[in-house]
């Protein structure tokens, strides 16, 4: 851990209680990310998708805390190849966390995989060149009032630091033209170039970033 005035960054490995701060994390990506990329979708669904990934052994989480206690961003962050929506899954019937109400609230949701396309920009086998090792950035918020600090940064600082110790050559994220601020923060950032453009509607795109980790 280390901090710049009352901020601090933390990497919580597998080995801690992540499942403590579903409720948090959860709220605070619904609360940062664009409202158009949510239609019918409240704050239980994305509850219920982040129970299932902050338990997944295969993420990793980076935290930003406010005088040693307040969460005020966050990366999470895989070394699998698995798009997000095939991790939420493989972690569904595994989990000990996963109670029949949870079963039950997936399938109210019904058409769960969308909603993980809304909330979430799923990559695809395609992005991954093979025999590589990536870092996928799964979801990266900083608190609104908190934006503009270099608190992301930082984050992204300790993501790389991570990566490289467990030997990933290749850090990818993938964002949309919806996500103006997350396209400034990548294109600031001299590591991340766009290396793919798609489109998704008339006058919208998926945007790939890769950074080298060296
Ligand atoms: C994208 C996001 C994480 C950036 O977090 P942040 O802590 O505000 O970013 P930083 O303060 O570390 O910014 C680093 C650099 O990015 C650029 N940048 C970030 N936000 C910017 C904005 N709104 N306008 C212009 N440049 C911006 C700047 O160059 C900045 O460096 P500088 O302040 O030295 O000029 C934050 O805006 C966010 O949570 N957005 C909503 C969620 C989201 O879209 N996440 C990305 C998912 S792919």
């Amino acid at each position: 851990m280390y901090s710049i005035k009352n901020i601090s960054y933390e990497y919580l490995s597998q080995n801690n209680n992540r499942y403590s701060l579903v409720e948090k994390l959860a709220k605070l990506h619904y609360e940062n990310l664009p409202k158009s990329k949510y239609t019918m979708i409240g704050i239980d669904a994305v509850k219920t998708l982040y129970l299932s990934l902050l338990t997944s052994k295969k993420i990793n989480l980076f935290i930003a805390k406010k005088d040693n206690s307040e969460i005020i961003g966050f990366i999470i962050s895989s070394q699998s190849k698995l798009s997000i929506a095939g991790l939420i899954f493989k972690n569904l019937f595994r989990n000990k966390y996963i109670k029949l109400k949870f079963l039950l609230q997936l399938i109210y949701f019904k058409n769960i995989k969308n909603i993980i396309i809304e909330i979430f920009n799923p990559s695809k086998d395609f992005l991954f060149e093979k025999n590589i090792k990536y870092s996928q950035i799964l979801s990266l918020i900083v608190n609104k009032p908190e934006q503009g600090k270099g608190i992301a940064k930082r984050l992204i600082k300790l993501l790389f630091s991570i990566s490289k110790s467990n030997e990933c050559k290749k850090i990818i994220s993938i964002t949309t033209s919806y996500q103006k601020n997350a396209i400034f923060f990548y294109e600031s950032i001299e590591e991340f170039k766009l290396v793919k453009k798609f489109k998704i509607g008339s006058n919208s795109f998926k945007l790939v970033y890769e950074a080298n980790v060296l």
